[in-house]
């Protein structure tokens, strides 16, 4: 989850470097550093902190070259310090590299290295890499990288370079790396945003491919040598999609394209004289008996809200679990089983792993996954793309609405094909999901979204918050739990709101704010009890209604409204309620809304 960016051409390299890695920080910002070559040496700079440090540094200390390599960090081993921020060097300088991910076997290693003589400075496993290369090179630096990783077990996006050699290498397993193919010039990057403004080409680079990049070309190989070709991808998105256009924030604007995103995740998909659903998948519908879903934090509540859609709409039996308990309880998996990974960045390496668990039982795999050419994609059987575009905010928004849209179409698409799912109630959801991209746009207008700031405001400096719903609005509560926490700090909880007699009630007093996700349902008369429960203890009430409610609002000490929907398509337009909710609140605190503490937007460390 560091950001990684690389090039080589007639431009300064420093400007690429910064301009790539400012692109890249959402990926991680404790410290960041830049190696340049300045014809003949490698000069280094880099220093804990936010990029912003570094740039300050060399605005008095300026680099000349066009070659080079940076990195923003999210300490995994080693506290976040200039020594351990990356590049790392050889002891003789002549050697740099960056490298994202982790080397699982790095102390045997590094002992093994240590007692040959090697002096290491830093704390980090990434260091140990720089050492096995010093170690290797006899005058080819490919060759010594591919020896170096032959030795290492774990995760790796590396880039290297040599003060005597007008080259980089760089080579990938797990940690996620991509090549800007340029005229003249060649760059790299840990993601898309940061090479959008130089080329729209670029060449996903797979598990296990090593690459040398020149000015002017590329050679991709294994690990072996062979030589391998990839395919050359044109992006689409405009530089100004993955930047803030005009927003304050990467999350404020996130939360606004989420009906241009739903736009193109239902794209092409809804047939509606027919209610069928188009999803071009491989995958036979009626080729598994059971469904596992499997992801991490919002994600898993995707997976939740999944599960109820396609047990109702298509009789399958379904399971949701965390990526990282998954792996681990000997799942009972057979190949009548159907693994669907939720992913937006298609790198989380505890969904990745869960999904290799799975394969090796011979579960079919999908993924339902946003970022294109992601590691995931390359795994799974057959990948239906929620279109959400870049997702840079770390907190995630549009992406958790287009990946409940895209679970919405697979529950009907299931529904449908196994014939449990009539056309007349399948023309119903169609035409519900039809209307998303408008609902959720008027979720967005000027009135709501100033109504549900102010209610933000009111309880902002609250020390914890309760979230509730019911059915498939319970993932929903916790969904809106999450973003409150991780963007806000406040302590947030969530439960089905049939479970809150069953001890959380004994939280209830005036100072607990209670969310409650009241909105069209059959079991609304029960959240209404709820509600009723919690107000008699005093609690404070704000309850998420459906425009035209007369009931819930009645006892609520705060309503916020939401256009009204069928009750299996309501928890993508209740969402966005929540997601503003969260977002004022941790405005009205001064929060770093895009990059908050403690946390990356894609953990590829576990
Ligand atoms: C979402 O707001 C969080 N930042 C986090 O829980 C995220 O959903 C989780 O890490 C999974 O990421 P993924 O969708 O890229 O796999």
């Amino acid at each position: 989850m560091c950001g990684i960016v690389g090039y080589i051409g007639p431009r300064q390299a420093v400007g690429v470097l910064l301009d790539g890695l400012s692109k890249l920080e959402y990926r991680g910002y404790d410290s960041a550093g830049i190696a340049v070559n300045t014809g003949g040496a490698i000069e280094v700079r880099k220093n804990a902190g936010m990029l912003k440090v570094l740039k300050g540094e060399l605005e008095t200390q300026a680099l000349n070259g066009t070659l080079g390599i940076g990195h923003t960090r999210w300490a995994t081993h080693g506290k976040p310090n200039d020594v351990n921020a990356h590049p790392h060097a050889t002891e003789d300088g002549q050697i740099v590299i960056i490298h994202n991910g982790i080397i699982e076997n790095y102390l045997a290693l590094k002992e093994s290295l240590q007692a040959r003589g090697h002096k290491f400075l830093s704390e980090t496993d990434s260091e140990v890499l720089a050492h096995l290369i010093e170690e290797a090179y006899s005058g080819d630096l490919e060759a010594a990288v591919r020896t170096t990783l032959r030795q290492v077990r774990g995760a790796y996006g590396i880039v290297v370079t040599h003060a005597a050699h007008r080259e980089i290498v760089a080579a990938r397993t797990v940690s996620p790396l991509v090549m800007g193919v340029g005229v003249g010039e060649m760059f790299l990057a840990s993601d898309v945003p940061a090479l959008l403004p130089y080329t729209r080409e670029m060449v996903f680079l797979h598990d296990g491919d090593l690459v040398v990049l020149h000015e002017g070309d590329y050679f991709i190989s294994d690990l072996e040598g062979n030589a391998l070709t990839r395919e050359v991808t044109h992006i689409d998105w405009d530089a100004e999609a993955a930047e803030k256009g005009g927003f304050e924030t990467f999350m404020l604007k996130e939360i606004y394209e989420q009906p241009q995103a739903l736009t193109n995740t239902l794209l092409g998909r809804l047939v509606d004289e027919t209610g069928e659903v188009e999803l071009e998948l491989n995958l036979d519908p009626g080729s598994f008996k059971r469904i596992s879903i499997i992801a991490c934090g919002t994600a898993f509540y995707a997976g939740l809200v999944g599960e109820y859609l396609i047990e109702q709409l298509a009789r399958i039996p379904v399971e949701v679990d965390v990526a990282s308990e998954y792996r681990y309880r000997q799942p009972l998996v057979s190949p009548d089983t159907l693994a669907i990974v939720i992913s937006q960045s298609g790198e989380t390496i505890d969904t990745l792993e869960a999904l290799r668990e799975a394969k090796k039982y011979g579960a079919k795999t999908l993924g339902v996954i946003n970022a294109k050419g992601s590691s995931m994609t390359r795994e799974v059987d057959d990948t239906l793309y929620i279109h959400a575009g870049p997702e840079i905010g770390v907190a995630s928004t549009k992406a958790y609405t287009s990946m409940v849209g895209a679970m919405l179409m697979l529950a009907l698409w299931l529904g449908r094909a196994r014939g449990t799912l009539d056309a007349a109630r399948g023309t119903a959801l169609l035409k519900a999901a039809r209307e998303l991209p408008r609902l959720v746009e008027e979720s967005l207008s000027e009135a709501r979204v100033a109504q549900i700031k102010a209610v933000a405001e009111k309880y902002a400096h609250s020390r914890d918050y309760l979230f509730l719903g019911r059915g498939v609005n319970s993932p929903t509560a916790f969904e809106g739990a999450l973003k409150l926490k991780e963007i806000s700090y406040i302590h947030a909880e969530a439960y089905a709101a049939g479970e809150m007699k069953h001890g959380p009630i004994a939280l209830i007093d005036e100072t607990l704010p209670v969310v409650v996700v009241a909105t069209d349902s059959e079991l609304l008369e029960k959240t209404i009890s709820n509600i009723q429960e919690v107000r008699a203890r005093g609690g404070k009430v704000i309850a998420i209604v459906s425009d035209g409610d007369t009931d819930a609002s009645r006892h609520a000490d705060d309503v916020i409204r939401v256009p009204r929907t069928l009750e299996l398509v309501s928890p993508i337009v209740n969402a966005v309620a929540l997601q503003l909710l969260a977002y004022f609140t941790a405005e009205a605190l001064g929060r770093d809304v895009d990059k908050p503490r403690n946390l990356a937007k894609s953990v590829t460390v576990e």
